[in-house]
């Protein structure tokens, strides 16, 4: 971290007393730290303690033409590595979720070009209310990191979610900001598929599969902090989606290639949904009922759309599509086979055969992997798949370094 530097956003909260800890243990670690007080902040904490811990001039209002002739906001919003909004009030993150440039601290949220991490604290009920819950979603979406809320008694004597972070986890917040490389894949736009699809049979039933949507959302999470502007179209799953990616949730497979298809050209593709080869034929509008008498219900399936096939074969192909293979015997061959059926560029071939545990690599942290190419097979060593996804990524990486030399 030493050497970075940082825009601390200090919003009106209780929690503001905090934030000096916080400029204090950055100080300690070499990190250049220059803060905006918000009003509300100043009624908390002093601009003389702000400035005597960071050092610097304290900035607090957006018409101060001092100030504007020193540095102009744009320039202060941009000058630091990343912008960190602690407390982050549901004021500051409305502000942001909206668009509205009405102080100093908002302007600077808006007009930066660098990541911005937000540690929210409010009152319980407020961070859950549903406006609250919107600005949150919408600022995820836009690619604004979070850290907290903590659940814990609160300031106003309540229970729940809505206490700032400590400082140190901020701390350890910024450092993995911070280290985000963020430039590899600039100006690189990616798709990703991930988790499993569902085919209704009735309103109630489909048919589905076991895949935990870990892999593909490890995947999505390395490519956008590789820099590229990142597609996320997910089935049904249970894990949250990475900050600073585009989430597309869908639950067919005939929205999850419509979703991909609306979100075309891209530069590179990763498929590694688990899409259900087939549908019901017919998706009752009704329950299906159990009759006395009557026989069970036979289901007649039909093939669903192969949306890798679909994409490699597209007008509009992406410049490199990743296939999975997701085999339980013979993994190399039945790959290699899949590479070349499909029209991808690559396949990430993995065992999904039971161990003798009885578990499979779907729904595990773990993944054993083989990458295919049209000119080599690599099998990777076993590995998180947070890892897998990385590495995976490093391999795009040189690709286009490669192609483009
Ligand atoms: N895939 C897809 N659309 C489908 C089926 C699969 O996009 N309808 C993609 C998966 O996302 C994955 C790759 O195709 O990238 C291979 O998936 P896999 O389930 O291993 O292969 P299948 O097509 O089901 O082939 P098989 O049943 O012969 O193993």
């Amino acid at each position: 971290m030493r050497g970075k530097s940082v825009l601390l956003i200090i919003g009106g909260g209780i929690a503001a007393y905090k934030s000096l800890d916080l400029i204090r243990r950055l100080v300690e670690r070499g990190v250049k730290t220059r803060a905006i007080l918000t009003r509300a902040g100043a009624e908390f904490v002093t601009p003389l303690s702000v400035a005597a811990l960071t050092a610097e001039k304290v900035y607090s209002d957006l018409f101060s033409l001092t100030d504007e002739s020193e540095m102009g906001h744009i320039e202060l919003s941009r000058a630091a590595d990343l912008v960190v909004v602690a407390p982050a009030t549901a004021d500051l993150m409305g502000k942001l979720a909206a668009g509205l440039a009405s102080d100093l601290a908002s302007t600077a949220l808006l007009a930066t070009d660098k990541r911005i991490l937000m540690a929210p604290a409010m009152n319980v009920r407020m961070w859950q209310s549903p406006s609250v819950r919107r600005s949150a979603d919408i600022l995820a979406r836009d690619g604004v990191l979070f850290v907290g809320p903590n659940d814990g008694e609160m300031a106003c004597g309540e229970f729940g979610p809505g206490r700032m972070a400590e400082p140190l986890e901020i701390v350890t917040a910024i450092e993995k900001a911070l280290a985000i490389p963020g430039s590899a894949l600039n100006g690189f736009k990616a798709l990703v598929t991930a988790g499993p699809t569902q085919e209704p049979l009735d309103p109630v039933r489909f048919l589905g599969n076991r895949s935990s949507g870990k892999q593909g959302y490890a995947i999505a999470d390395a490519l956008a902090s590789a820099g590229a502007d990142t597609v996320l179209i997910s089935g049904p799953v249970e894990i949250a989606a990475p900050s600073h990616v585009k989430l597309v949730r869908v639950t067919t497979a005939r929205e999850m290639l419509a979703a991909c298809e609306a979100e075309l050209p891209a530069d590179i593709a990763v498929m590694s949904a688990a899409v259900a080869d087939w549908r019901p034929e017919f998706a009752m509008n009704s329950k299906i009922k159990k009759e006395a008498g009557h026989a069970a219900p036979v289901v007649r399936l039909v093939e669903n759309p192969d949306i890798l096939a679909e994409l490699a074969h597209h007008q509009k192909r992406p410049r490199l599509v990743v296939g999975f293979a997701a085999e339980t015997d013979d993994v190399l061959s039945h790959a290699t086979a899949k590479r070349s059926r499909k029209g991808a560029d690559w396949i990430v071939a993995n065992d999904v055969s039971t161990n003798g545990k009885g578990e499979t690599v779907m729904g595990g942290e773990r993944n054993q992997v083989h990458l295919i190419t049209a000119t080599k097979q690599e099998s990777w060593p076993e590995m998180a798949k947070a890892d897998v996804a990385r590495r995976l990524v490093q391999h795009i990486t040189q690709h286009f370094q490669d192609t483009a030399s």
